[in-house]
């Protein structure tokens, strides 16, 4: 579900987030491991403030691996818990849990010390649409195919759902809204699918990945579509090529250029070419 994010969107969804956060001792930032930067809300530090945070890099599986170990010591070095994980895969809650004790440990430590009895730790997911928030609740839920959607604002009865040993989670996230900082980033968030397909034009997105690929991992993109292009290729080369080679032909023998743009971010999307990070730590 895609929403177009105006100030009154934003601003019923800082409420509801701000509101939600009273109870809760931890937030569990929810982020696409593709792009850490790019999917992380800019508000973010002002609105959860000093709450303690477990960053979740999820969809780690599409992820280029070195990328994610770059961002795992980024995070630790300031001070964030941060796990990489599929969030479709059990036991996730294994990984989450033991950073949720560590990130509140000295909050728990304090309350004991004044002799409040302990408790279980409270925490909610916080993340943009599209990242793996439904993915990751109902999974620890064990519910099954529940999509917690992607409005603000609607209202629904809250629980607190038993998450590992020590830790309850509300079962409802709380929505932010994406970046609207640059093309670049509105082109990322694109091509991994947080922001659908409406917001950026397809072609730029498309443009945008194949340049990437062209960049980065040009043996393999030209192995996956057999064809035989490079970065200082003409663009509209490289869709003719991927249209030739995959038989996207409209009527007149053309190119169906939008099939190969579809197909295009269909296939970076879904981590079919390969595993890819569009955020580089070095560059924040
Ligand atoms: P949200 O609540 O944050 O909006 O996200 P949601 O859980 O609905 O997840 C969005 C899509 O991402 C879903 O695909 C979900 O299966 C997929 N997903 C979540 N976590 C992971 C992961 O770790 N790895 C991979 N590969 N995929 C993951 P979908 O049901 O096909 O939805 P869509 O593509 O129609 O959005």
């Amino acid at each position: 579900m895609s929403i177009n994010w105006f100030p009154g969107h934003m601003a019923k969804a800082r409420r509801e987030v701000e509101e939600n956060l009273k109870k809760v001792d931890v937030v569990i930032e929810i982020l696409d491991a593709r792009i850490p930067d790019s999917s992380h809300n800019p508000m973010m530090d002002e609105i959860t403030k000093h709450k303690p945070r477990v960053v979740v890099l999820n969809k780690v599986d599409m992820a280029d691996p070195k990328a994610t170990d770059r961002w795992l010591s980024k995070f630790r070095s300031k001070g964030k818990y941060p796990v990489a994980l599929d969030g479709r895969h059990n036991q996730i809650i294994k990984k989450i849990e033991p950073l949720a004790v560590k990130a509140t440990a000295d909050d728990f430590n304090r309350m004991e010390e004044k002799g409040i009895r302990r408790r279980a730790i409270r925490a909610m997911i916080i993340g943009i649409p599209n990242v793996g928030k439904s993915t990751v609740i109902n999974n620890i839920a064990k519910k099954k195919g529940a999509k917690t959607g992607n409005t603000p604002g609607v209202t629904k009865q809250q629980q607190w759902i038993k998450a590992g040993q020590q830790m309850e989670l509300l079962d409802t996230p709380g929505i932010l809204w994406p970046k609207f900082e640059d093309e670049a980033t509105g082109k990322k968030l694109a091509l991994t699918g947080a922001i659908k397909d409406t917001v950026v034009p397809l072609d730029e997105v498309a443009i945008f990945g194949m340049q990437y690929l062209l960049e980065w991992d040009p043996e393999r993109f030209n192995a996956f579509y057999n064809i035989s292009v490079s970065q200082d290729d003409d663009i509209v080369t490289v869709f003719d090529a991927i249209g030739k080679s995959r038989g996207m032909k409209a009527s007149g023998n053309e190119i169906n250029y939008e099939a190969v743009t579809n197909r295009v971010i269909h296939d970076i999307r879904n981590g079919k070419i390969g595993r890819y990070t569009f955020d580089k730590v070095d560059t924040q």
